[in-house]
């Protein structure tokens, strides 16, 4: 059997690339889909994955856009084969506090980080019913979790992931799809790199395990859920966040 083929959104990104590293170390073909009008962070992304050989590919893709995501991924599926396993790591942030957000701003990170997800599941679940096998990895947020400050918008997606995540892990549970999610904490990313330093550093200094993550530690956990052998992990949300937020 030729090897599955991975779909990782936002997949030149901070976390996106080292969960395209994983994947592909795991036996996966894997596709890095992302903006493609970013051609210096792409020709970036081929250096950094170039040890993997053939392994990785990147293609362009727009997860805000329900049309165009939807014809893109049809088009992936044709040249590239089925794809097995779809990992949703495309997020964005807008922060500032509610009373000073714009509808832009609120409607931009709803659009790409909630609506993105929709979006890859609507065009790919038929496909993985049809042949009995899936794996859906979201990239949730400790901060979908527990709310952050300036963050409404981008805590209201990230939960709301959540509840998307459980809601179709029934609806395909007998159908050997698996749909999790993995709400990292604060990571080594140019996404926290972009807080303020004064911020970032009380952030960190509250964080148990005294320090930010690296994304490979969030890779590690969504190469695990991609798994064929996790099939009886279903609408679970893994956190990975140094002890920032317990809970049971
Ligand atoms: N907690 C409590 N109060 C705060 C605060 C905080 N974190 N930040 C600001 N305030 C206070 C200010 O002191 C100020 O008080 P006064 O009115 O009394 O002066 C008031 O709130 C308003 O502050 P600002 O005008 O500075 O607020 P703002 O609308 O410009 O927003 C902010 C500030 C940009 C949100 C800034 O606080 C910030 O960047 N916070 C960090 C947000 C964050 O953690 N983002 C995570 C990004 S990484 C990511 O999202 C990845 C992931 O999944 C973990």
């Amino acid at each position: 059997m030729s090897p599955r083929l991975a779909l990782v959104t936002g997949g030149i990104g901070g976390l996106g690339t080292e969960i395209c590293r994983y994947l592909a170390r795991s036996g996966h073909r894997v596709i890095a889909a992302d903006l493609g009008s970013r051609a210096e962070r792409v020709e970036q992304f081929m250096i950094d994955v170039a040890d993997l050989g053939e392994s990785v590919h990147f293609e362009a893709l727009d997860v805000s856009d329900h049309a165009a995501s939807g014809s893109a991924l049809a088009d992936i599926e044709a040249r590239h084969g089925p794809i097995s396993v779809l990992v949703n790591a495309a997020g964005i942030t807008r922060d500032t506090s509610l009373r000073k957000m714009s509808e832009q701003q609120w409607s931009d990170v709803i659009t790409v980080n909630l609506g993105g997800v929709f979006n890859t599941c609507r065009a790919l679940i038929d496909g993985m019913v049809e042949r009995g096998y899936g794996r859906i990895v979201n990239i949730s947020s400790v901060n979908g979790q527990t709310g952050q400050f300036g963050q409404t918008n981008y805590s209201a997606a990230k939960a709301g992931m959540h509840g998307f995540t459980m809601a179709l892990a029934r609806e395909v549970a007998k159908k050997g799809v698996t749909v999790n999610s993995v709400s990292p904490g604060y990571c080594e990313t140019a996404l926290v790199m972009a807080v303020p330093e004064a911020v970032r550093n009380q952030i960190v200094a509250s964080i148990p395990v005294g320090r930010l993550g690296k994304p490979s530690e969030i890779a590690r956990v969504v190469d695990f859920l991609c798994a064929e052998d996790a099939g009886y992990i279903t609408g679970a949300n893994i956190p990975v966040n140094g002890g920032y937020f317990m809970d049971f």
